[in-house]
């Protein structure tokens, strides 16, 4: 039996990991990265920031998967996010959600 369920807590921190691993190399394949850090401004806001900001923001979610996907400018300054239309909606989606939950 505790065998049963420390194998079941490892392969469910496994998929944890993966999927946060994933979320980590998608937003640097769509390139957010060039202008955004985890826990550092560069040009845009830091990932933690934005979690931060929007903590108790029930609308955040998917209001900034369409800025995501469209760009905007405003909120943090004057510096502008362009379009980014390699993104689609499902991958705005994920990538807003990682971003909202600390980008772990
Ligand atoms: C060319 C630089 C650049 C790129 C590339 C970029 N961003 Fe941004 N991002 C910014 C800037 C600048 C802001 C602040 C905009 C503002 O003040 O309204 C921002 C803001 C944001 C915000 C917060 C928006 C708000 O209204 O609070 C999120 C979420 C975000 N970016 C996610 C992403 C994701 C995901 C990607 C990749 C698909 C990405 N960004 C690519 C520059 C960039």
């Amino acid at each position: 039996m505790k065998a049963v369920i420390t194998l079941a807590a490892a392969l469910a921190l496994s998929t944890a990991s993966v999927s946060a691993f994933a979320n980590a190399q998608l937003a640097k394949d769509k390139n957010c990265t060039a202008c955004h850090a985890v826990g550092t401004k560069l040009i845009g806001p830091s990932f933690k920031d934005i979690a931060a900001k929007y903590k108790d923001d029930k609308a955040a979610k998917a209001r900034l998967a369409k800025k995501v996907r469209e760009g905007g400018t405003g909120v943090w300054g004057q510096v502008p996010m362009p379009a980014n239309p390699q993104v689609n909606a499902d991958e705005s989606d994920k990538l807003v959600a990682w971003i909202l939950d600390g980008a772990k």
